[in-house]
């Protein structure tokens, strides 16, 4: 075999790769052979395996996870960067916290990121509820939830230093307030956003086993590896653990079909209960 030939994932193999991957996970495989043969080969060649058999099989006995979300890793996307989509930093600063002031009394506040990547996501969100409350902050308890199936996304997410391209769309105002620099392309969150955010694994697919309800769910470009029943079921469950008249934020590129959600559409890529 030359070094760099594709090792070759029969036609069999990807329907049952899929179906494993699928049922665990909800992202769909079956359109992806070429792409798992490219992405995949040159590990399972460095790793001495010769077939995608074997390597099926390892994935199959793995009881920790690390090789299914290592493989996740290398066929999906964890792209993400600060203030990505800014329309709904945008619309969470002008309408859903002036409403979450006015109408949460506890002062308490509920926040999930759900398939956050290397935490981008969530510490855009603990910023913009830092500048928009200034002072008045320390009278609120607002807790962010982030949560992801990749360990090493959540081991990035809580170190939070990232290259200058992920806080490109930063302003420079928020670039002194809420980074330091640690070298030439190397920012890393100040300590006390970072504070404001808890990682923690999770997988989409299982129930979801936060107690309190939220006020804001983002889910953003992560439901577009999911079929459609998938999708549907998952915005059920959303909706379940989302406070009444509280919000829900998709990727601007992943639509759901508002005859099948108890959400109300507000505007693209936003919902509310
Ligand atoms: C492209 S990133 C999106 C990050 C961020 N939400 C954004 O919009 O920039 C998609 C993330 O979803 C995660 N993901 C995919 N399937 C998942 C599942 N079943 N459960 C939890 N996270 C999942 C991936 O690990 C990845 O980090």
């Amino acid at each position: 075999m030359a070094a760099n030939s594709m090792i070759e994932l029969s036609d069999q193999e990807l329907v049952e790769l899929s179906r494993f991957v699928e049922e665990k996970y909800g992202i769909v495989l079956i359109k992806k052979k070429m792409l798992i043969q490219g992405r995949l080969s040159h590990m399972l060649r460095e790793r001495g395996i010769t077939s995608f058999r074997d390597y099926m099989n390892i994935l199959y006995k793995d009881t920790t996870n690390t090789e299914i979300t290592s493989f996740l890793n290398k066929i999906t996307t964890n792209h993400s960067y600060f203030m990505r989509e800014s329309e709904h930093f945008d619309f969470l600063t002008k309408q859903v916290l002036p409403y979450l002031e006015a109408n949460r009394p506890s002062k308490v506040l509920r926040i999930w990121s759900a398939g956050c990547s290397a935490g981008q996501e969530a510490y855009t969100v603990a910023m913009a509820i830092d500048e928009y409350f200034g002072t008045r902050k320390a009278g609120w308890d607002t807790s962010i939830l982030a949560t992801d199936i990749s360990m090493n996304e959540l081991s990035r997410a809580k170190a939070a230093v990232y290259p200058a391209a992920d806080i490109k769309d930063i302003s420079p105002q928020w670039r002194s307030k809420y980074f330091v620099q640690k070298g030439a392309d190397q920012f890393q969150v100040c300590d006390k956003i970072r504070k404001e955010v808890i990682f923690r694994p999770f997988n989409l697919m299982d129930p979801i086993p936060f107690k309190n309800p939220f006020d804001l769910i983002l889910c953003r470009n992560v439901m577009i590896y999911f079929d459609m029943e998938t999708k549907e079921k998952l915005v059920e469950r959303f909706y379940n653990h989302t406070v009444s008249g509280g919000y829900l934020f998709i990727g601007h590129s992943e639509g759901i079909n508002r005859s099948a959600t108890r959400f109300q559409y507000i505007k693209p890529a936003i919902y509310r209960k």
